[in-house]
């Protein structure tokens, strides 16, 4: 998992300079970039300085990322991704909206299959549609 922003990025997050910064200014501060694990945030936290933290691509990775971290939470299982990704269907085909749909699922794929093989095999199945329609059968 270590090895999993490198997949995603090429670059680095450079939280010792979010401490720096931290340092000298009185607003408050939430780190964040390249976390995608507990060991990542408390990493972090740690390096940062920084109590509050943000996660953005890791979210897209793992959906209950935030209570992975937060809580201890188990990863989340396929069967709930499965769900969520008929929710979010429902939501981007509703109204004149679907034609950014298959982009966008495709989008969220790419990075979910970095977190479960279920994607990556869905992601195969739907690469090459170009419709809403034809995707929603799949899901
Ligand atoms: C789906 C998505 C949408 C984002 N939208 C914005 C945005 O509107 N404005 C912004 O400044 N950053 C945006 N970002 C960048 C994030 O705030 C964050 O700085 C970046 O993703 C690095 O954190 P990460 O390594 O946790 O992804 C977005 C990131 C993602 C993944």
């Amino acid at each position: 998992m270590r090895g999993l922003k490198w997949k995603v990025t090429g670059l680095r997050a450079h939280w010792e300079w979010i401490a720096k910064i931290k340092e000298n200014i009185t607003i408050p501060v939430i780190a964040n970039g390249d976390i995608f694990t507990l060991t990542d945030a408390k990493n972090c936290r740690e390096i940062s300085t920084c109590t509050d933290i943000m996660v953005g691509r890791g979210a897209l990775m793992l959906p209950n990322l935030a209570q992975v971290i937060k809580q201890q939470m188990p990863v989340m299982p396929w069967h709930e991704v499965q769900g969520l990704l008929l929710d979010y269907t429902r939501c981007e085909t509703y109204g004149d909206k679907s034609k950014y749909y298959p982009n966008r699922i495709k989008q969220w794929l790419k990075y979910l299959k970095l977190q479960y093989s279920e994607a990556d095999q869905l992601f195969q199945e739907i690469r090459t549609l170009k419709t809403a329609e034809a995707i929603i059968e799949k899901l």
